[in-house]
């Protein structure tokens, strides 16, 4: 460690990257003892316990110092790329100011300044509230909305993903999140994505505070059809409901324009962001509003702190911000996701005129879902059918091994039970890493269809795990287990968020 120890780190000898050197091996075991101990056996499971030591970039690196293209970017924070150099430097100059954050009993100036930075990319909203994470950002968009319409009831969509928290929860789209987990909150209903009608019958009760959606599902990668958000605008406002577009995922350039919505011309009455902002560094989300919804929620001076949280717009998370949207603009990051994007959409879409396992291609920039289908061949269709009853959408979980193990692509499923891949890489990467990631589908996919091949090896191999009774369950009756099986399973998924 090159860093400068103070006489407290000298006196007990603390080193966080020797220890991290010294221990990091033992991640796994770390996160089985102490932690949650269902994700360290997924990860082993699957073979994902890799063991990554550094990343830089669109990157990640092992033991042996090989280099992996990481296109989960940690579930989209790192759009900026790992440690990106000149995030990493402003960060640490505010390190090193000893700015007077979080005093409280003030108003942050950096957090002023990037909520200025931000509404100037929506010109159309005036006012931000800063928080720590997406999900804290839905919490205070439901308050948001409930406060200014004075109705309790939110409409979601299925497969809607917008975070784990209580009222987040309440709104998710998939039931293996939510069992076990209520009551939640009420007033909450959902509507199919992309249903116009179903979405006009839930809001014409004018019980809907809001509507929340995101323009591309996170969890199915599905896109929201052409004239959907701009409709569904025009039906809040016709049901006095306000709109919210959570941007945790799709906002900051990540499809190709600043925001998603700006592809349809869709001015929302709230907008939520996060992840990509962060830097990849520190924690950071935000809820841009119109300021009507603001005066109602702030209407005297005893209410001022009726929405907040301690570490909301501290100094580096308000740093990180900043920096990041200066790297965006410096770079081009936006035009590079729009650009690369059209090119991997086709190069998948003409794979997908190839071989008959590739069922659908979607996305906008760099959110890109490959969909696997059944196959039709009678030989295909067997093995295929073999990994189904095992586990839905288990075939998919396959693909992924191959492309971690022989071509050092990292890459998860979309969702729970999915079919669809998701790539999600840094905004950073060029035409070098789109080439090494579509010779890397199409030599996995190319041997996927192959009856014999040895991805049907991986995925019965799975399928066999899968069917074990858990590992992770105390000794249980057979019965209890033939019931308790199908729940035992899905535990034994990762997937994306
Ligand atoms: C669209 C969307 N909203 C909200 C969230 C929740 O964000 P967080 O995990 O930071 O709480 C996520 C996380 O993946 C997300 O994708």
């Amino acid at each position: 460690m090159t860093a400068t120890l103070s006489p407290a780190d000298q006196a007990d000898g603390l080193d966080v990257l020797a220890l991290f050197q010294a221990r990091e091996a033992e991640r796994y075991s770390l996160a089985s003892r102490h932690m949650n101990q269902a994700m360290a056996q997924v990860l082993r499971t699957i073979g994902f316990d890799v063991g990554f030591v550094r990343g830089e970039g669109p990157y990640l690196y092992d033991r042996a110092g090989r280099r992996y293209l990481d296109l989960l970017s940690g579930w989209g924070v790192f759009g900026v790329g790992r440690n990106h150099p000149s995030v990493a430097r402003r960060l640490s100059e505010v390190l090193s100011a000893q700015l007077p954050g979080m005093v409280q009993m003030d108003t942050p100036a950096l957090a002023g300044l990037l909520a200025e930075a931000l509404l100037r990319r929506a010109p159309y909203l005036q006012k931000v509230h800063f928080v720590n994470s997406g999900s804290e950002a839905v919490e205070a968009a439901i308050k948001l909305a409930r406060r200014a319409t004075g109705r309790a009831g939110i409409v979601y969509c299925e497969h809607a993903f917008h975070g784990l928290t209580s009222g987040a929860l309440s709104l998710n789209g998939e039931a293996i999140f939510r069992d076990g987990f209520g009551p939640l909150l009420p007033g909450c209903e959902s509507v199919p994505f992309n249903d116009l009608p179903a979405l006009e019958r839930a809001l014409s009760s004018r019980q809907a505070a809001a509507f929340i959606v995101e323009p591309i599902q996170g969890h199915t990668v599905r896109v929201a059809a052409d004239d959907y958000l701009p409709a569904a605008h025009g039906l809040c406002r016709k049901y006095g409901s306000l709109l919210i577009v959570d941007e945790v995922q799709t906002g900051l350039g990540r499809t190709g324009k600043f925001l998603a919505v700006d592809h349809w011309g869709v001015e929302p009455d709230m907008v939520l962001i996060s992840k990509t902002l962060s830097g990849g560094f520190v924690p950071v989300a935000a809820v841009l509003a119109r300021k009507s919804l603001f005066d109602k929620v702030y209407d005297r001076m005893e209410r001022a702190v009726v929405l907040g949280s301690t570490f909301a717009g501290n100094d580096l998370a308000m740093a990180a911000g900043l920096a990041t949207l200066d790297v965006i603009d410096a770079e081009g990051l936006t035009e590079n996701a729009a650009r690369l994007g059209r090119r991997l959409i086709a190069a998948f879409q003409a794979m997908a005129s190839r071989y008959e396992l590739l069922a659908d291609v979607r996305g906008k920039g760099l959110m890109i879902g490959i969909e696997l289908g059944k196959p039709r061949s009678p030989a295909l269709r067997a093995s295929w059918g073999l990994l189904e009853a095992a586990n839905k959408g288990l075939f998919t979980q396959a693909i992924t091994i191959p492309l971690l193990k022989d071509e050092r692509i990292v890459v998860q499923v979309a969702g729970h039970a999915s079919y669809a891949i998701k790539l999600l890489p840094a905004l950073t990467i060029s035409n070098d890493d789109c080439a090494w990631i579509e010779r890397s589908f199409e030599s996995v996919i190319a041997a996927a269809h192959r009856p014999a091949g040895p991805i049907w090896a991986v995925g019965k191999a799975l399928a066999g795990n899968a069917l074990r009774p858990s590992a992770l369950q105390p000794p249980v009756s057979s019965k209890a287990r033939r019931n308790s099986g199908r729940a035992s399973r899905s535990g034994r998924r990762a997937t994306a968020q």
